[in-house]
């Protein structure tokens, strides 16, 4: 499998900036082989952004999905819509959403199991917030999230998911914006990685999950944390939002 490096432009950027920053990165990042690059536009730039990326090496991906295919589900949006548009992944349970939204596991679980249903990869994130680091519970958050958001999810050999590690704290819009020790990260991986080795087989683990680490993660700690062993790439919020902190973050994961 392919480095994975995933932008999260959040809901910043509007229709035509976001195209025009698309347009920036296919020009930069032309060159870039063997790595998948994936834009998160929201989803009323998804249009703009996909008729600049269509392709091209770079994919689409969409913030957030709900489970169901139509009905009374106001302001939200089904896989098979976001698939109209090229989306091939799809970010669930981002932090963001857990926070604001009232996201639980629960509901997460559904969602990954639609997007899996309907031929979208997902990306799950999953992190402990300052709290619960400080009170020793961040290893007990992350099985809990894994095993809740991952609760009866049979992975076929014909299926991709994404686990994105990514302590709220270190976020840096909604948390202190710090990134964590590479050795607390890599901590946190091996713990990630375990957990989901007594989920499914090994190699399936090896050969159809992708484990990315987020949180303020730019040019220069990226070279760092591309050490970290099982890292696959990165799930990137503010450094997104310029193309050549972007670019340089893709040179660093191999
Ligand atoms: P950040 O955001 O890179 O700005 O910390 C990451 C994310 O929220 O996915």
């Amino acid at each position: 499998m392919n480095p994975l490096i995933i932008a999260n432009w959040k809901m910043n950027l509007r229709p035509n900036q976001a195209a025009d920053l698309a347009l920036d990165m296919k020009k930069i990042l032309k060159k870039e082989v063997n790595k998948d690059i994936v834009i998160c536009p929201s989803f009323t730039a998804l249009d703009s952004v996909s008729n600049v990326i269509k392709k091209t090496n770079i994919s689409l991906g969409a913030q957030n999905v709900f489970w169901k295919d139509s009905g009374a589900f106001t302001g939200e949006e089904s896989i098979k819509n976001l698939k109209e548009f090229g989306c091939e992944y799809v970010i669930v349970g981002h932090s963001d959403r857990r926070r604001y939204f009232y996201e639980t596991n629960e509901m997460i679980n559904k969602k990954i199991s639609a997007c899996l249903d309907g031929g979208m990869t997902p990306v799950l994130c999953i992190g402990e917030n300052m709290e619960e680091r400080r009170e020793g519970k961040a290893e007990h958050v992350l099985w809990s999230q894994l095993t809740e958001c991952l609760k009866n999810i049979d992975l076929m050999p014909s299926e991709q998911i994404v686990i994105a590690y990514e302590p709220v704290w270190a976020i840096s819009t909604s948390g202190t914006g710090q990134v964590m020790e590479v050795s607390d990260v890599q901590r946190s991986f091996n713990l990630v990685y375990q957990n989901l080795i007594d989920l499914w087989p090994l190699t399936i683990v090896n050969n159809n999950v992708r484990i990315l680490y987020g949180g303020s993660v730019d040019g220069q700690i990226s070279a760092e944390l591309s050490n970290i062993d099982k890292i696959k790439g990165f799930l990137v919020g503010g450094a997104s939002l310029d193309s050549q902190e972007f670019a340089k973050i893709i040179k660093n994961i191999q």
